[in-house]
């Protein structure tokens, strides 16, 4: 057998996020998220209006959830803060000591254990009185978020020395301020994306900055943002215009973020054009793309102390000219992505299968991005509930996924420091509620006390830890 070696720190790990796990939704005094009123409207936005009240339980099973990381064999563990858990008004002003209870028992439990946090701030949960005041279509939560961060060097940076900012900008500009389908439900075609997108940049450099000058000497640590990316291929390689488009979907997805952040502090060239064009043609006086001014440029450029990736799945990408009624993220990329159907397709009915498609985005981050030292803070394959414990096919893709980095590693020479599967447990799954399952352990939902069962992933998954690869 091959072997399919990594470095020897190399980090291995698994995630999750507050809002998927924890439950308690109104414990302990913790303030409503976007997604506690999203949830609770119904309307059938989430797969048979479930909600993340209970979810797997982990604000009162948390030792359960150590057990499992334990048995796994972990380097790493990433997971997120509920803002409103810690700040139920989202500032400063009111801090619920229940909730920094609560993260110190997490965060000191993993290092009696050797397990190294790795911390979100943000990951989809903004508190509803931060929404209230404008979420991120507003400038000001770009110091609310600031405050937040700087509260939470100050309460866990002597312990947490990997930083997460937040996860996905380009999932919350999209979905939840640009078609509405996620909390806080903001339906702006146009411009409601780009305008989150631009806010969540601002606040996620202020929040590096701030670590930067105030925490990093005493505390050591380091900060980033979480992107995510499809890789892209053009639907027909000969064609020049499936080309630009695939271009046009990368810069209108990973770069939009990745370029201000690692490369000048500004948008990819192919995004200003194209929605400064379809802004004109729509007789607007300026670009529905916000513009930054060269103070911001500088303020963005280089806040990012390492990469991190979430990866799912591949596209390919075919010239679109179809235009859409109203201005839109979609009209303004014209591009049609396209899931081959020679793919293998687990759940949900986006993630085509792709494990080759991450040696290329790696590869291509490697290039683009200067070599950057890049964590894979998510990657994963879900099954429809109910689930098989017995997931010989999940563990075929996780394999070859891994022997897919192993080659980025050792063939391509990407500086890949860490991989850490999506997801520790089954979760909410956002709007596929509990129907979908991503986690290395099963949970048993209809149970009062929420058992944990390991797949056979899970197993599989430790064996790997173990021996810090797949060969031998
Ligand atoms: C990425 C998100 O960060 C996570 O919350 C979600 O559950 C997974 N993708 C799977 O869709």
């Amino acid at each position: 057998m091959e072997n399919y070696s990594f470095p020897a720190s190399f980090a291995w790990g698994a995630a999750t996020a507050a809002y998927q796990v924890e439950g308690g939704w109104d414990a302990d005094g913790k303030g409503p998220s976007v997604w506690d009123t999203f949830t609770h409207q119904g309307g059938d936005r989430v797969f048979k209006n479930q909600t993340g009240d209970v979810a797997c339980g982990s604000y009162t099973l948390w030792e359960e959830d150590l057990k499992c990381i334990k048995q796994l064999g972990l380097t790493h563990y990433r997971f997120s803060l509920s803002w409103s858990r810690l700040l139920p008004d989202g500032t400063t002003g009111f801090i619920n000591q229940k909730g920094i209870e609560y993260y110190n028992k997490v965060i000191n439990s993993l290092l009696e254990n050797n397990i190294i946090p790795m911390v979100t701030l943000y990951h989809f949960d903004m508190p509803q009185a931060v929404k209230d005041l404008g979420g991120w279509s507003s400038e000001k939560t770009v110091d609310i978020f600031e405050q937040y961060a700087r509260f939470c060097y100050e309460t866990f940076g002597d312990r947490v020395k990997l930083w997460i900012t937040i996860n996905e900008p380009y999932v919350m500009a999209r979905f939840a301020y640009e078609d509405g389908s996620f909390a806080p439900g903001k339906k702006q075609p146009g411009y409601g994306a780009y305008q989150a997108g631009h806010n969540m940049l601002l606040a996620h450099a202020k929040a590096w900055h701030n670590y930067n000058t105030h925490f990093k000497k005493q505390q050591n640590g380091a900060v980033s943002i979480v992107l995510c990316s499809d890789w892209a291929e053009p639907f027909d390689p000969s064609s020049a215009v499936d080309k630009e488009a695939t271009e046009r979907y990368l810069a209108f997805y990973l770069d939009w973020f990745a370029k201000p952040v690692f490369i000048d502090g500004d948008y990819p060239a192919s995004m200003k054009l194209k929605i400064s064009e379809n802004s004109k043609k729509e007789g607007l006086k300026t670009s529905r793309l916000p513009e930054f001014t060269e103070e911001e440029k500088a303020l963005i450029k280089g806040t990012a102390d390492f990469f991190c990736l979430n990866y799912y799945t591949s596209r390919k990408i075919k010239h679109s000219t179809v235009a859409s009624e109203e201005p839109s993220f979609i009209s303004d990329r014209s591009v049609e992505d396209i899931k081959d159907p020679d793919w293998p397709q687990c759940a949900p009915d986006w993630l085509a299968v792709v494990p080759w498609g991450l040696r290329k985005l790696l590869k291509y981050i490697k290039e683009t991005f200067n070599n950057p030292a890049i964590y894979i803070t998510e990657n994963g394959f879900g099954q429809d509930d109910p689930p098989k414990l017995e997931d010989i096919q999940r563990w075929k893709y996780f394999e070859e996924t891994l022997k897919e980095i192993s080659k980025a590693i050792n063939t391509d020479g990407v500086n890949v420091k860490g991989y850490l599967v999506w997801s520790l447990i089954d979760n909410f799954e956002w709007i596929h509620g509990y129907n979908v399952r991503f986690g290395l352990f099963h949970v048993d939902y209809d149970q009062a006390t929420l058992p944990r069962t390991p797949y056979l992933s899970a197993l599989k998954y430790s064996n790997v830890v173990k021996k810090n690869g797949l060969g031998g």
